[in-house]
């Protein structure tokens, strides 16, 4: 039973035939006739509407579900939940608060899991991330990109500024995966631990960090951001927009990337904060095909998860 809690789930190899899958408009429909349950401790807009349409177009039923609903260790515990819901359901994604609520789910090892977003980690961002770079720099048919895993990205880089949080976690593991260069530029304190050093270079992976944005996103291809305060965090907004100011991306510092520098945000865009409106409605801005990108990603690591990726090749209950 294979799970999707972050991109290093995947080996390189998988993580490449998910991309492939990404791109094929009409994978095997793995969930025909049979349901996913979606739960979600924090908003959302684009996790639950591309994870719904996803279960949809591989013949499948989505079932969203309000963690207060089903009340996480509160009304019945986290395994309680998870033993039912795989009683109806091929698949069970979460979004997450601790990430040891989706190890807890995944623990249980009945249906595969899915991390739609906890506060470690941010997988199937990453994939469409590194789907949407692959579509820009060799093509949008995956018949253009490179042939090999390792060469996906390589000679690439890509620089990411602003807080070292979920989203970067797993965005450098993917992009470095396919063989990326992976610059990261934030204040002192909003880096990732030494651990996650050590698992991304584990990984294959190593990125290079500095606190000047300007040296970081020098060149660079890509230059990414994300919100200075993830949900959860917001008691701590007004000490973070102090602690970040240095690091938004506003038009002089996309100038000081160069004209080869497509941008990117996961979305949703505190405008205003970590970045300004011209930089996310400009020629460089690739934030909406992203955004796209997230439902396709999702078709193709659940058609990998259900299908090919199952035990034995074999198909979900
Ligand atoms: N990028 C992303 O996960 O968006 P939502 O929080 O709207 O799902
Ligand atoms: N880092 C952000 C990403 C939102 C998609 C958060 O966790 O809130």
């Amino acid at each position: 039973m294979r799970h999707l809690l972050e991109v290093d789930d995947l080996t390189t190899d998988e993580l490449w035939r998910v991309l492939h899958l990404a791109a094929d408009p009409a994978p095997p429909r793995v969930l025909e006739g049979k349901g996913m349950a979606l739960v979600f401790e924090k908003p959302s807009t684009r996790t639950r509407n591309s994870m719904e349409m996803a279960v949809f177009q591989l013949g499948g039923h989505p079932v969203y579900i309000q963690a207060a609903e089903v009340g996480l260790d509160a009304r019945e515990s986290v395994e309680d939940v998870t033993r039912t819901l795989a009683s109806y359901h091929a698949c069970v994604g979460a979004r997450t608060f601790a990430h040891a609520t989706v190890e807890r789910m995944a623990a249980e090892d009945l249906v595969p899991g899915v991390n739609m977003l906890s506060d470690a980690a941010h997988p199937l961002q990453a994939l469409a991330d590194v789907l949407t770079l692959l579509q820009e720099f060799s093509g949008p048919d995956a018949a253009e990109w490179p042939t090999t895993a390792s060469e996906g990205l390589a000679g690439r880089s890509m620089a990411y500024v602003g807080d070292g949080n979920n989203v970067f976690r797993s965005l450098a593991l993917a992009a470095g995966m396919l063989g990326a260069e992976v610059r990261f530029a934030g204040p002192n304190g909003y880096r990732l631990p030494d651990a996650d050093r050590d698992r991304l270079a584990a990984a294959g992976v190593s990125i290079t960090e500095t606190d000047l944005a300007a040296e970081a996103v020098a060149g660079v291809d890509a230059v990414y951001t994300d919100v200075w305060t993830s949900m959860g965090q917001e008691e701590e907004s007004a000490r973070r927009l102090v602690d970040f100011e240095a690091f938004r991306v506003d038009e002089a510092l996309m100038a000081a990337a160069g004209p080869q520098a497509v941008f990117l945000h996961c979305l949703p865009a505190h405008r205003g904060e970590e970045v300004t409106d011209g930089v996310v409605d400009g020629p460089a801005s690739r934030v909406w095909p992203q955004a796209a990108n997230r439902m396709h990603a999702a078709r193709g690591l659940l058609a990998w998860l259900l299908g090919e990726g199952f035990p034995e090749g074999g198909e979900a209950p």
